[in-house]
């Protein structure tokens, strides 16, 4: 804790050694962004959207006063992660002529944050980098870690590079704009790390879901807190997930084909949401998960606003779009797959009917 300016705030670190940075957590930490990031440089891009530069633009750019700054806006959506809208802020940055020197800022949600690193990570290969995330999905998982990308037609997040950010501001404030839809997709993530790593946050959030609902400070603070801790040590052990990374992923290759399938109608936490209940329900049916505790993780998805049952799709569908899995290895699908409450493990799965089994039971008659 610190502070000259008497604002409270929390600091995580994600510990990659000389490459390690941290994770500045408080409510209304945006106006103290050069006291928390001293090394900024003076130019400066800042990648946004419209939605998000009306909100909070402003703020950020009164608190880098001095600095020459360059600001370019992506549209509002995941369409907008794309190679096309990648070359555009390229070549704002080659007409603004911004030299190696200059660090890229990304103002926005997951989908801003994803493309800002991409750039930071090729431009000139490499420029400092820096995430300002304001969804709660991009305060705990997208903004830490550094996974960047944009999407290929044909595949989400097919085109990027591991590059870790020099510094992440979580400023809680700004989620109080954010939709209730949006809100609960950060939830989603935030009962992932429950169920994959600890079991004693997994009750903390069945205790306090009505809290979280009701948006209160204290509540959330902690929970995006204890959601960094946990990404920071994912990361910190298995940086280019050649192991325990992988874990971040339960529900996702579930979710990828809901996405997949219809990206206008489903997020991408929704969509993780009700991946992670069919994960649960194949171990389920495999005997492998205690009924009990199955029960209470559809609960509290359920609890936190979350749709808990998918789309129907033809089986050629979900086993084609799961294939494209970035999980698949020589052709064979592994999930991710909760063991108990806070334990998971990636598995390499061969019964494709078991899998499909949990679909139908997970799926809208
Ligand atoms: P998003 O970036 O599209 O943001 C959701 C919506 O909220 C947008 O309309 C945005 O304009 C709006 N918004 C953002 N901040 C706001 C605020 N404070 N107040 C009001 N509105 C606000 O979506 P997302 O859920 O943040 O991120 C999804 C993306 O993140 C996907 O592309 C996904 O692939 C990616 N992702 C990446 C990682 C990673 O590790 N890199 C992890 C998870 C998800
Ligand atoms: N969101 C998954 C990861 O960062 O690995």
């Amino acid at each position: 804790m610190h502070n000259s300016t008497q604002q409270i705030h929390q600091v995580v670190t994600v510990g990659l050694d000389e490459r390690s940075y941290p994770i500045i957590i408080g409510s209304h930490v945006l106006a103290q962004l050069p006291q928390h990031f001293p090394a900024l440089p003076k130019q400066l891009l800042i990648i946004s959207n419209p939605t998000v530069a009306e909100l909070y633009l402003p703020a950020v750019k009164q608190a880098l006063a001095g600095h020459e700054l360059v600001v370019h806006l992506i549209g509002d959506g995941e369409q907008y992660k794309s190679l096309q809208h990648y070359g555009e802020v390229m070549d704002t940055l080659m007409a603004w002529g911004l030299n190696r020197d200059c660090a890229i800022i990304a103002l926005g949600g997951g989908v801003v944050g994803d493309l800002a690193g991409f750039v930071a990570a090729t431009y000139q290969r490499g420029v400092a980098f820096y995430q300002i995330p304001t969804t709660l999905l991009a305060q705990v998982d997208s903004s830490v870690g550094g996974k960047t990308a944009v999407n290929h037609p044909d595949g989400k997040n097919m085109i990027g590079a591991f590059y870790q950010p020099l510094g992440v501001l979580i400023d809680t404030q700004c989620l109080s704009t954010l939709s209730d839809r949006d809100y609960a997709c950060g939830l989603a993530e935030i009962i992932k790390y429950g169920i994959i790593y600890d079991a004693e946050f997994f009750a903390w959030l069945e205790r306090h879901a009505n809290d979280l609902m009701a948006r209160d400070t204290t509540a959330l603070s902690y929970a995006i807190a204890r959601s960094c801790d946990i990404k920071a040590a994912i990361v910190g052990a298995d940086e280019t997930e050649q192991g325990v990374r992988a874990l971040l992923n339960l529900g996702h290759t579930f979710g990828h084909a809901i996405e997949a399938h219809d990206y206008e109608h489903w997020r991408h936490g929704e969509a993780v949401a009700v991946g992670m209940v069919m994960a649960t329900q194949y171990m389920l049916q495999q005997q492998q998960f205690n009924a009990a505790d199955a029960a209470r993780i559809v609960a509290l998805i359920g609890r936190c606003g979350l749709p808990t049952q998918a789309p129907i799709m033809p089986e050629h569908d979900w086993r084609s779009y799961m294939l494209r899995d970035k999980k698949v290895k020589g052709g064979q699908l592994r999930l991710v797959l909760p063991t108990a409450i806070g334990a998971a493990e990636l598995r390499m799965v061969k019964d494709w009917s078991g899998v499909y089994q949990a679909i139908v039971a997970t799926t809208h008659d």
